[in-house]
């Protein structure tokens, strides 16, 4: 496995590729690895030649500053993972690597960043485009791999592919969850024992959500899906919406003929958390 700190060097190694015309499959991330990541890099390996993973906590996606901050980074440990799982090259650079200069970029995104994470992350998926845009423009990947909890940014770089006109096939990996069916993500290891041992139901409260299909309407599930929040005096629910997968509107009607997904976001002990569920 072979670590680079800059662009020169991956750019080197990555050029000696395209002339002998392998397909390289990148997986972006910020680090503090776990299974969900596994799970993309492992993908990544079955359907690609090379497979490049990056590590880098972009401070352009982070609308406060203690968030940015309190970002778990475990470098030696992600390392050492990727090692064991046969990724050929790993990308990890400073931020002056990244941002030599302000990046002054505004994307429009469609409006897709206007809903549900968008509206409580002010400029989160501007940040986001601003560094996939560079890591893409940098590695121009065969396949690029997402985990499908952050559903929204899965839509939004799907779109973002088309608007920038690149030969990028964008891959949505499935949630992978624990045990006890919380979604894993980085930030769970900042969450007290308490909260922790409260926050499957998170989970458990969007699993009855979809059973509720039958007899409630969708705006009648998200008044349900607020009422079970507010019984929870630790958790605060930011959103519930039911949206439809291109345009993320709000779903009206069961009977809409569109792949509908149920997407929150809570705040537990300081800890914000994202999950979302299929309503087929
Ligand atoms: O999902 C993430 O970890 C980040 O938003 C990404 C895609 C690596 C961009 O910084």
């Amino acid at each position: 496995m072979k670590v680079y700190k800059t662009k020169t060097e991956l750019s080197g190694h990555l050029s000696s590729l395209v002339s002998s015309e392998k397909t390289i499959g990148l997986v972006p991330t910020m680090g503090a690895l776990h299974p969900g990541h596994t799970s993309l890099v492992n993908r990544a390996i079955l359907e690609n030649d090379v497979v490049l993973v990056t590590i880098f906590v972009n401070p352009t996606q982070f609308n406060d500053s203690s968030d940015l901050e309190n970002y778990p980074r475990t470098l030696e440990a992600d390392l050492t993972l990727l090692k064991r799982l046969k990724v050929h090259l790993v990308f990890v650079p400073s931020l002056e690597e990244m941002y030599p200069e302000k990046d002054q970029r505004t994307f429009y995104l469609d409006n897709l960043d206007k809903v549900m994470e968008g509206k409580h992350r002010k400029d989160h998926f501007n940040g986001v485009a601003q560094i996939v845009s560079k890591l893409f423009r940098l590695t121009n990947p065969t396949r690029a791999y997402f985990g499908q909890k952050d559903f929204q940014q899965f839509v939004i770089v799907r779109r973002l592919v088309k608007i920038l006109d690149l030969d990028i096939s964008i891959v949505a990996c499935p949630i992978i969850r624990e045990e006890d069916g919380l979604a894993m993500s980085s930030r769970n290891v900042k969450l007290s024992a308490a909260h922790r041992k409260l926050a499957p139901f998170i989970h458990s409260t969007l699993k009855r959500a979809t059973q509720k299909m039958d007899l409630l309407s969708p705006e009648e599930v998200k008044t349900w899906v607020t009422s079970q929040f507010e019984k929870q005096p630790d958790m605060h629910l930011e959103y519930f919406e039911i949206v439809e997968d291109k345009e993320l509107r709000p779903v009206i009607d069961w009977k809409e003929k569109v792949n509908k997904v149920g997407c929150l976001a809570v705040q537990l002990g300081g800890v914000r958390l994202i999950d979302n569920m299929n309503f087929d």
